[in-house]
């Protein structure tokens, strides 16, 4: 069985801020989520999340998931925190597996965890790095045989074992019973006064149990977070690794470095992205589609050969193949843009389906709409949807033109090839075929003068 820790008790004083700091995004999402990622590809029976500080909004912000929670209280090192996780561990054969992850380093991927448990074998299994400046770590004591000894903490250390370059990430994998075992050993006797967790690699040598080690495929996968430094510092380089792996992929992007994804993209072949773009929730871009200058694109689908022009704000919606959206159009949910059609600047839509070769060019008002093919709606055109109360829909058949500065009262249709003088205000159904208006004759006072500046 596989339990997974995941200790977040800790304070986060640098983050200074109220939010607890596992609850501080990279990409969008908590570091905790991006943990519980990995930890979840690894297909654990159990993860326990040990909490202190903030307890309360860490557990609410992740209500009804499939997670246990231990309360650390007061924080009394690393050593102790896994221990609070103890009672709620799964544990029933001999080699039931125990890994301990951290909050606050959010980038581990599940590959390097794997590899971790794969170099586990029975015994204990340090995720450990080699680094030129390793001050602050826990070093990595092996004796003249190259086997670990123990980890001794930067405080603690001799100026001699100061100078080991091989560091402890602090994650690791334990057999769960001998994990609980030492753990029922360990003092605070160390220059912090704390349970340190690492004390079990001295325990567990002591007992003859093999000490494997497994190093992480990329070193930003283990570096934590305790500062907002640290965390913009993560951020770029976790939205570097994205927008590499679209490059690899054939996206080309104006700007790697100007580049947010804080969900998932997929991108077809030949997809071109402007600098600024925002991408979050679930995008997929198809075969070459251009993505302009400072779009932001939440949750949705773009067909083929589509070009969305610059600040371009897009939310829940479809577009189909070839369609043109913007410059400065906002797509909201429901919105449903068929192939070859056009959403030009200051043009909204919401649940409104904008049927195929159909233009929406300038200034509109868009919701609760169905409209058909070859339509050409003009500027100024609003669907009044809402009564303050209840939303009603407009229909909009193929071929109709409608004129603008005109406003559809719903609910309300326009038949097939109909047209709507300009400046109408529709309150009943326009018949196909026929030009509709509502408008007050046009007339010419004759001779009439303005009114002249008294005295
Ligand atoms: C720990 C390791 C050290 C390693 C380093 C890597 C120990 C004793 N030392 O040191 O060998 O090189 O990480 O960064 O384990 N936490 C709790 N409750 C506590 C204390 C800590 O939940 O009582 C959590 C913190 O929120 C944090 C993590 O454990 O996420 C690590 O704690 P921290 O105090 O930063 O450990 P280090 O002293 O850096
Ligand atoms: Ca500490």
């Amino acid at each position: 069985m596989l339990n997974i820790i995941i200790l977040a008790a800790g304070l986060g004083k640098r983050m200074q801020s109220d939010l607890p700091k596992v609850l501080h995004p990279i990409a969008g999402q908590p570091m905790l989520s991006h943990v519980l990622g990995a930890a979840r590809a690894l297909n654990p029976d159990r993860v326990v999340v040990v909490v202190g500080h903030g307890a309360d909004r860490v557990q609410a912000a992740y209500a009804g998931q499939d997670l246990t929670f231990a309360l650390q209280q007061p924080q009394q090192g690393t050593g102790h925190a896994v221990m609070q996780a103890l009672p709620h561990l799964l544990e029933g054969d001999p080699d039931d597996t125990c890994l301990v992850l951290y909050g606050d380093v959010p980038l581990v991927q599940s590959a390097t965890l794997q590899a971790l448990l794969q170099a586990r074998g029975d015994g204990l299994a340090l995720l450990t790095e080699t680094l030129d400046d390793p001050s602050g770590y826990g070093r990595i004591v092996r004796d003249a045989q190259g086997r670990v000894q123990r980890i001794v903490e930067h405080k603690d250390a001799s100026d001699a074992e100061r100078a080991i370059a091989e560091v402890n990430t602090g994650i690791l994998a334990a057999p769960t019973a001998a994990l609980r075992r030492w753990l029922g050993r360990i003092d605070n006797h160390n220059a912090q006064g704390e349970y340190y967790l690492t004390d079990i690699v001295g325990l567990a040598v002591g007992e003859h149990v093999p000490v494997a080690h497994a190093q992480p495929a990329a070193h930003w996968e283990t570096l934590g977070v305790n500062s907002r430094v640290q965390q913009a510092q993560l951020e770029r380089i976790w939205q570097g690794e994205q927008a590499r792996l679209l490059l690899e992929q054939g996206v080309t992007l104006a700007d790697p470095a100007r580049f947010d994804l804080r969900g998932e993209l997929s991108c077809g072949r030949d997809v071109f992205i402007d600098v600024g773009c925002v991408f979050e929730g679930r995008v997929r871009l198809a075969d070459g589609v251009r993505v302009g200058p400072h779009c932001v694109i939440r949750d949705a689908d773009i067909g083929a050969g589509a070009a969305l022009d610059a600040y371009s704000h897009v939310e829940g919606a479809l577009v189909g193949d070839s369609a043109r959206i913007g410059p400065y159009a906002r797509l909201r949910p429901g919105a449903d843009v068929g192939p070859d059609a056009h959403v030009g600047n200051f043009v909204e839509l919401k649940k409104t389906r904008l049927g195929r070769g159909s233009k929406a060019n300038h200034l509109a008002y868009l919701g609760d709409a169905v409209i058909g093919e070859r339509v050409n709606v003009g500027a100024g055109t609003i669907t009044c949807n809402y009564d303050g109360v209840n939303k009603f829909q407009t229909i909009i058949e193929d071929d109709v033109f409608i004129g603008s500065d005109t406003q559809l009262v719903a609910p309300v249709k326009v038949g097939q090839g109909a047209t709507l003088g300009a400046g109408t205000t529709l309150t009943r159904d326009a018949p196909a075929g026929e030009l509709t208006l509502s408008r007050p004759r046009q007339q010419t006072v004759q001779g009439w003068k303005r009114p002249a500046r008294k005295g």
